[in-house]
């Protein structure tokens, strides 16, 4: 374990690969001076995320957790003219400074940012007809991460790409005791962990998850495509 190292490395990838950004350097810079967690994606995974929009040619996206609007805005940059993104966020607070972050980046025509918990916004999403989005990007409270599923899935069409955060968590989704409810981490490991087992058991999406290091320490994505619903 060498975080000093991973964090060196992911300094010099975002230094040889990533342009200078300074209003994504101000996003950050306001969500600290507000007090908000410093749970961002990294500036490289941002990259990622935008390049997998790019590279499935997403035209439509849907967020779950928006926090500052950091990640929001690296998603919304890969769209292409005419495309949309909606982000949901439960913390009011949280909302309110994403909503200056996103307007400061240029995206308010592009970003509907939707105020509540999740799991009361996306039954009415679908209710509105809003989807299916061609990628759903989960980041928000792991303990609710099969429920995220669940919706994502009936807010998909054959091709989404759903793609999740925090799935590796230090390796804590390894231990055994994650299930048991006095684990000590509010069931965000028992979270994960169920949602590996859907993933696991539903016919309808390929999945697999890649673990990672860097700024954030030792943690990965989940990716699964939905083959057919
Ligand atoms: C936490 C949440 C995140 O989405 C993340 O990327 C890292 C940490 C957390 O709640 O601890
Ligand atoms: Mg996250």
């Amino acid at each position: 374990m060498d975080q000093d190292l991973w964090s060196a490395v992911d300094g010099y990838i975002a230094e040889q690969l990533l342009a200078p950004d300074p209003v994504l350097d101000a996003v950050l810079a306001a969500s600290e001076a507000a007090g908000l967690p410093p749970i961002a994606i990294t500036p490289n995974q941002g990259k990622l995320l935008e390049l997998f929009v790019r590279i499935h040619h997403a035209q439509s996206v849907l967020e779950l957790g928006t926090l500052g609007g950091y990640s929001t805005i690296w998603l919304a940059r890969g769209l292409p003219p005419g495309g949309r993104l909606v982000t949901l966020e439960r913390e009011p607070r949280y909302a309110e400074l994403a909503r200056e972050s996103i307007s400061s980046a240029g995206l308010d025509d592009v970003v509907q940012l939707r105020v509540g918990p999740a799991l009361q916004t996306l039954p009415k999403l679908h209710a509105e007809g809003a989807g299916p989005f061609d990628m759903i990007f989960i980041d928000a409270d792991k303990q609710n991460y099969p429920g995220y599923l669940e919706w994502s899935l009936k807010l998909s069409c054959a091709g989404t790409l759903i793609v999740g955060d925090n799935v590796v968590r230090s390796g804590a989704i390894l231990d055994p005791r994650a299930d048991d409810p006095n684990f000590g981490d509010d069931g965000v490991a028992a979270g994960v962990r169920r949602f590996y087992e859907l993933l696991a058991d539903e016919p309808r999406v390929s999945a697999t998850a890649i673990q990672t290091v860097g700024a954030k320490g030792h943690d990965g994505f989940a990716l699964g495509l939905v083959t057919a619903l």
